[in-house]
C-alpha cells in the first residue's frame, strides 16, 4: 500500500483526530457487514425489519433469535490488524477519539480506550421495560428471557432504527468531530444518520477527510484522500509509514 507523502505530512501535523468505523472494519474478523448479513434463515428479512422497536413489539422472539444468532457469530471473532492499528493510533495522536457504529465490541478487545460505541454493544442485554441490565440470561430459551426485576422482556443493548442514539455519546462524537484536524471514515457506507453527518461537521470546521473503504461511498467525492482497499491492510500500513 502506497500512502502519499502529502497525507503523511498532514497526519504529522495533526494533534486531534477522529475515526468513525462501520461494519467494514470488522469484515476481516470474519463478520459480515450489516448490509451483507442476511443469509440462510434470515435471507427473507431486511435488517430494518428485525432491528426496530416495531419488529420487537410484533415478534419479540424473532428479533431475539436474530441477535442470539449474531452474538454466536461474534463469539469466535477476534480483532483484526485494522482494530489493532487504531488502538496504536490512540497512543500516538494526543487527542484521538474512535467512534464506532459496530456493536461487536472488537475495538475494545483490541485495546482502544477512547471509544464511543454509538450503536451500543450486542453483548449487553437490558430489560425493554425498566432498562435494568441483565448479568446472565438463557441464550437457548424457548421464549424471550425476562428481567429478574420486573419480568419485562430482555433485549439487546443496541440502537434500533427509529431509536435515539445515547445522548452523551453522540454529543461527545459531534464535539470531537467538530474539533478535529483529521477525520477518518473507515469501512462504513455512510448512509445512516446521524453518524454519517459527523464527516460533514468535521469538514465544515476545516478537518482533512480521509476515507478508507473497499468501495466508493457518498462521502468519497468529498474526501480529501480516498484509500481504497481493506482497512485491515491499509491501517497497519498507515501506522507503519507514520511511526515505523
Ligand atoms: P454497511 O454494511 O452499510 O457498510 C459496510 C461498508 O464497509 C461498505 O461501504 C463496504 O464497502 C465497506 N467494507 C467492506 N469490507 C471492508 C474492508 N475489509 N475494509 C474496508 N471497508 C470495507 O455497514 P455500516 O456503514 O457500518 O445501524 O452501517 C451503518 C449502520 O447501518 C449500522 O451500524 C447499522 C445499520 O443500520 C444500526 O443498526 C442502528
Amino acid at each position: 500500500m502506497n500512502i502519499s507523502a502529502e497525507l503523511l505530512s498532514f497526519l504529522r501535523g495533526a494533534s486531534r483526530a477522529v475515526a468513525l468505523t462501520g461494519a467494514g472494519a470488522s469484515q476481516e474478523s470474519g463478520l459480515r457487514t450489516f448490509r451483507d448479513s442476511q443469509i440462510g434463515l434470515w435471507a427473507q428479512y431486511r435488517p430494518e425489519e428485525l432491528a426496530s422497536p416495531e419488529a420487537f413489539a410484533r415478534d419479540p422472539k424473532l428479533v431475539w433469535d436474530w441477535y442470539a444468532w449474531r452474538r454466536e457469530a461474534i463469539k469466535g471473532a477476534r480483532p483484526n490488524a485494522g482494530h489493532y492499528a487504531l488502538a496504536e493510533v490512540e497512543k500516538k495522536i494526543p487527542q484521538f477519539t474512535l467512534i464506532t457504529q459496530n456493536v461487536d465490541g472488537l475495538h475494545r478487545m483490541a485495546g482502544s480506550l477512547a471509544l464511543l460505541e454509538l450503536h451500543g454493544n450486542i453483548q449487553r442485554v437490558r430489560c425493554s421495560e425498566c432498562g435494568e441490565y441483565a448479568e446472565t440470561w438463557n441464550e437457548d430459551s424457548e421464549t424471550v428471557p425476562r428481567c429478574d426485576y420486573c419480568e419485562g422482556l430482555l433485549r439487546p443493548d443496541v440502537v434500533w432504527f427509529g431509536e435515539s442514539l445515547p445522548r452523551n455519546q453522540l454529543e461527545r462524537a459531534v464535539e470531537a468531530s467538530r474539533a478535529c484536524d483529521v477525520y477518518f471514515s473507515i469501512g462504513t457506507s455512510g448512509v445512516v444518520q446521524p453518524a454519517a453527518s459527523l464527516a460533514h461537521a468535521a469538514k465544515k470546521n476545516g478537518a482533512i477527510i480521509v476515507e478508507i473503504n473497499a468501495e466508493t461511498t457518498p462521502l468519497t467525492e468529498k474526501a480529501d484522500f480516498f484509500l481504497q482497499g481493506k482497512s485491515g491492510e491499509i491501517l497497519p500500513a498507515l501506522v507503519k509509514a507514520m511511526w515505523g
